[in-house]
């Protein structure tokens, strides 16, 4: 008896014991799915916000630019295809994710003839101009300095979607070291860009005006600078831009002489001729222009490497490599450089160029890089991302081969053997010498 009465209490504690355990598990199941969902909660928040925060920010920079643009619009715009980031299409955006996909696709503003008059003061002071029109100094109703590049184009409206297509590759470039495109005007009367302005202007200026004078540890920075952003239009962009005209009045300084790369996209946004080479512009510039763009032979961006070989050239020498009043016994800069490495005597070159003993290293790498840069073969030309690390010091550099070997010494003039069986010969003008004084 008293058997039994011990087993029936062994079974209800075992039942209690059992449905005790079950009751621990139902309750840390959901205190479990509980804390679960509440970390999962905070997380969303938590990213919801940071997402709030990027598009506040956005928002309020590019609607005060919105608004200032419709406050300063007399008479007030009739055209609503024009001015098409205002404030309204900005507060228009439905969600926060089509907002950001606006944001990495920020486009260039498109504006009205009056528009840029009001913003040049009638186009009154003019910076420069150049093969593909003229520049002038304006300011945006926010205070913020532009340059205005009205174009020597006469195209026809229909094609507008061709000039969009350009307009929009060339204002999705953003570098450090590539000037930025605000706006554009496309207009019966008008085709113009608008640019960010660059305080110090163009460095030409610096280099060939014995009284304007930039240090020689700047200029280094410089030349790596303009490499930076020619490499990301070759190699890094959407889609590849081969700039065609990169010489040192297409090189901007802002403030700090910090250098940014213009007018990149030009050339095919002006249609111009591929196999032009022209003094006031078009493809290429006579002493910068590779052999290909003035030789029946196929081009490619490797025509911007040798652009950038006379240009680091010019930079070594401080001065322009074509001068057409030199006298004509002197050497052209480049090949007297070639000499100089041919014979080991580099450290010739930099005392020469009036360039401290401390700078000697790094005289020699970028002559070094230069005379590879101006190769004749385009193959035979490094990479612009090559030019950077050799520049850094990053690459071993390799003896360049001579690069001037299809120059021979003609009288007046330099006779060149093209790869097609026709030869040519370069007047005085292009063979132009340059010493060192
Ligand atoms: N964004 C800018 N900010 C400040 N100055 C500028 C700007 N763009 C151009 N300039 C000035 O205007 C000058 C003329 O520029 P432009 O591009 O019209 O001619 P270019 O560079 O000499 O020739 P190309 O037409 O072959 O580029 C430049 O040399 C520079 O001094
Ligand atoms: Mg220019």
């Amino acid at each position: 008896m008293s058997n039994s009465s011990n087993s029936t209490q062994s079974s209800s504690s075992n039942s209690s014991n059992n449905s005790s355990d079950t009751a621990i598990t139902i309750t840390s199941t959901i205190v479990g799915g509980i804390v679960l969902v509440v970390i999962a909660y905070l997380i969303i928040r938590c990213v919801q916000r940071i997402k709030t925060q990027k598009l506040n920010s956005y928002v309020r920079s590019f609607t005060s630019r919105g608004e200032e643009f419709l406050e300063s619009n007399s008479p007030p715009i009739e055209d609503t295809q024009y001015l098409s980031m205002t404030t309204e299409s900005i507060l228009g955006i439905a969600t926060i994710e089509s907002f950001l996909e606006e944001l990495q696709n920020e486009k260039p503003i498109r504006l009205t003839p009056q528009h840029l008059k009001e913003f040049t003061n009638n186009f009154s002071e003019q910076l420069g101009s150049g093969g593909f029109g003229v520049a002038y100094k304006g300011r945006f109703p926010n205070g913020v300095y532009v340059a205005v590049k009205v174009l020597k184009m006469t195209r026809k409206r229909d094609a507008e979607g061709q000039f969009m297509a350009e307009v929009s590759t060339i204002g999705r470039t953003y570098h450090i070291n590539l000037v930025r495109l605000y706006g554009f005007c496309f207009d019966p009367q008008l085709k113009a860009l608008v640019y960010e302005f660059m305080e110090n202007g163009s460095l030409d200026r610096y280099l060939f005006d014995p009284k304007r004078t930039i240090e020689w540890a700047k200029l280094y920075e410089i030349a790596l600078g303009t490499a930076k952003g020619i490499r990301y239009l070759h190699e890094e962009c959407q889609r590849r831009i081969i700039h065609y005209d990169i010489k040192p009045a297409n090189v901007l300084l802002d403030a700090g002489f910090s250098p940014k790369v213009a007018d990149f996209g030009l050339a095919k946004l002006c249609n111009v001729d591929v196999s032009r080479v022209t003094n006031t512009g078009g493809r290429g510039t006579p002493g910068y222009a590779a052999p290909e763009l003035w030789l029946p032979l196929p081009v490619s961006f490797k025509c911007d490497v040798y652009s950038y070989g006379m240009l680091l050239f010019e930079i070594i020498g401080g001065r322009k490599n074509l001068e057409f009043d030199r006298e004509e016994s002197q050497e052209w800069f480049p090949n007297w450089v070639w000499r100089m490495h041919e014979e080991g005597k580099m450290s010739i070159v930099r005392s020469a160029c009036g360039i401290g003993e401390v700078h000697g290293e790094k005289v020699e790498r970028m002559c070094k890089v230069a005379l590879w840069c101006v190769q004749y073969k385009p193959d035979g030309r490094p990479s612009m991302s090559n030019v950077v690390r050799m520049l850094e010091g990053e690459e071993e550099i390799d003896e360049p081969p001579n690069p001037f070997q299809y120059l021979t010494a003609d009288g007046i003039g330099l006779h060149v053997e093209s790869s097609s069986s026709s030869s040519i010969t370069i007047t005085s003008s292009c063979s132009s010498v340059a010493t060192l004084s």
